[in-house]
């Protein structure tokens, strides 16, 4: 089995056994998005956030897991992060405070995760979804190498990946609502 999907199903088993112990909104997001978890061929991807971040807490447990990617800062200074194969690009950043919003918890309900990819990495990405597409729609400063960041699931693949911030983000989600990361 690859190692992404090992990863995956180990993670699924954790949240499934814990789930006596979650708060009802978590255990609502993940009643809702487990049968929506779709495997693809290069990639694995949750539509939403299954985890809402915990994974991305988790240091990689092998070289083999890391996955190196740099943010650039709307002020353009560079931060190289050690992420990890299924890391979630928008949660990862949270936990490196990079000022990603993500107002909407990955439920594509906005585009405050809106972020650039370095153009050979653009490529590598499993096509966004319908969802996707129309919210980068409405994404002020739109690229042709724009994506969702919490749509963005690191692979080895991956490995070197560059993400630019845009210079604002518009969130018609929750006006003024920032979640914090956790
Ligand atoms: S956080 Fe809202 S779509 Fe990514």
């Amino acid at each position: 089995m690859a190692t992404p999907m090992r990863s995956f199903c180990k993670q699924l088993l954790f949240q499934l056994k814990n789930l006596e112990k979650l708060p009802k909104s978590r255990i609502r997001c993940a009643q809702h998005l487990i049968p929506s978890a779709k495997i693809q061929k290069r990639n694995f991807r949750l539509h939403g956030a299954l985890f809402h971040g915990d994974y991305e807490w988790q240091d990689p447990k092998s070289e083999d897991e890391v996955v190196n990617i740099t943010y650039i800062t709307r002020d353009g200074e560079k931060i190289p992060v050690k992420g990890k194969v299924g890391d979630n690009v928008m949660y990862l950043a949270h936990r490196h405070n990079i000022e990603i919003e993500g107002a909407c918890e990955a439920s594509l309900a906005c585009s405050t995760c809106h972020v650039y990819v370095k153009d050979e990495y653009f490529e590598k990405l499993p096509e966004p979804d319908e969802k996707e597409d129309d919210m980068l729609d409405l994404a002020v400063f739109l690229k042709e190498n724009s994506r969702l960041g919490c749509q963005i699931i690191l692979t080895k693949e991956l490995d070197g990946i560059e993400v630019t911030l845009p210079q604002a983000t518009r969130n018609f989600y929750v006006d003024g609502h920032v979640p914090q990361p956790h």
